[in-house]
């Protein structure tokens, strides 16, 4: 028997999570200058870190000698007095997705049920599948969480639900109250993870109190990301809000210093600097309108996004995907999501988007016209 061998059946069974495809990949294998290329494939805030962080990770840089802060005082104090709960409600991760994974590991034994919806974002069936536990994947309604069917799929068995709001890659979103009282009906020993990567980028007036919910929920956790509106994606550090129990859980199996010093440093800056996060919104809601009115104008179906990203329906999204890449300009394929005519394309700069629809318009003729309207 091999060593392989002995792992768990449902670890080998894991299709590995495929993430955008770097820059750099992409200038190797078709000997392009990594300049002139465009990602659009990672959700990621296409305007550089703020130059209020930059100066916080140069200032920490003298101190890379040391480990950081396994409590991370300053970071959850500056994040527990904006959002109005205690520090101890807050466990931070290396990036979001960990949190995410924290849950999984703390209340995930094989064989319990965890429900999501199809079309939610992929490591929800990953953090489940990696702990032998069993995914309940909920059919989506136009692509969005159905949260009466999931309320209905919830058994004895459900440990977890997942639900992402806005969701990725959909884009689709639910009013705060709809959610609210989704959760207001789950069983109280059945953890609800709120996602709420790309909260940022809603209107002010959408953002929901999803976080005050927490004292009335004790078994809600609501995941917040510093990778997106914020602009750190390459620093790894989100956050979770919960009831300080579930918290005390989390804590046991995280890594003592799963976010780094830089990162802390990183996000303290970051959480201050708010007229940054307020430039990314209205950037990105302009680049949104920018898209949505050249897709109309080329015949291609999207669907209504609030997140930073749309999807677009294209027919031959693997052909597509590879004429764009050929073109300089990374977007990405949702097949892994059993979407095999769409491509996720992130909100970028103005003129990024302008590459990007230009390169479309290009793949879409070349095709004899074949991506338009389906
Ligand atoms: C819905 C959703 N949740 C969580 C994450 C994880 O992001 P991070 O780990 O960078 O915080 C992502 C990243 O794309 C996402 O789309």
């Amino acid at each position: 028997m091999k060593v392989s061998d002995r792992a768990p059946e449902y670890v080998r069974a894991i299709a590995p999570y495929v993430g955008g495809k770097p820059i750099e990949e992409l200038a190797r294998e078709l000997h392009l200058d990594p300049g002139t290329i465009i990602k659009l494939a990672s959700n990621e805030n296409p305007r550089g870190a703020s130059p209020k962080v930059q100066a916080a990770i140069a200032a920490a840089v003298s101190e890379l000698t040391r480990y950081p802060d396994g409590n991370a005082f300053a970071l959850k104090a500056a994040l527990a007095s904006r959002l109005g709960v205690a520090a101890e409600q807050i466990v931070l991760g290396n990036g979001s997705n960990d949190v995410l994974e924290l849950v999984a590991q703390a209340f995930l034994r094989p064989g319990d049920h965890v429900v999501f919806s199809q079309y939610a974002f992929i490591v929800y069936p990953l953090a489940t599948q990696a702990r032998g536990a069993r995914g309940i994947e909920v059919p989506a309604k136009d692509y969005g969480h159905d949260l009466d069917a999931m309320r209905s799929a919830i058994t004895s068995e459900t440990r977890v639900v997942f639900i992402a709001n806005p969701n990725n890659p959909t884009g689709t979103w639910l009013p705060g109250h709809v959610v609210e009282r989704f959760i207001d009906s789950v069983p109280r020993d059945v953890i609800v993870v709120l996602d709420e990567a790309y909260n940022e980028f809603l209107d002010p007036s959408e953002q929901a109190e999803s976080t005050a919910w927490v004292s009335t929920h004790p078994n809600l956790v609501v995941s917040h990301t510093f990778s997106k509106a914020h602009g750190l994606a390459a620093l790894r550090v989100g956050y979770g809000v919960m009831n300080p129990e579930v918290a005390d859980l989390l804590n046991r199996v995280r890594q003592p210093f799963n976010v780094n010093a830089l990162a802390q440093a990183a996000a303290l800056a970051a959480l201050d600097d708010v007229q940054y996060v307020e430039d990314s919104r209205r950037l990105n809601r302009e680049g949104m309108r920018q898209l949505e009115s050249a897709l109309r104008e080329l015949g291609v179906r999207f669907l209504p996004s609030r997140g930073n990203f749309v999807m677009i329906e294209v027919g031959d999204a693997s052909a597509v995907y590879q004429a764009l890449l050929r073109d300089g300009v990374i977007v990405r394929p949702v097949a892994n999501y059993n979407l095999p005519t769409w491509l996720r394309v992130t909100v970028g700069t103005t003129s990024e988007n302008e590459r990007f629809l230009a390169a479309l318009a290009r793949s879409i003729a070349s095709s004899g016209g074949t991506a338009r309207a389906h």
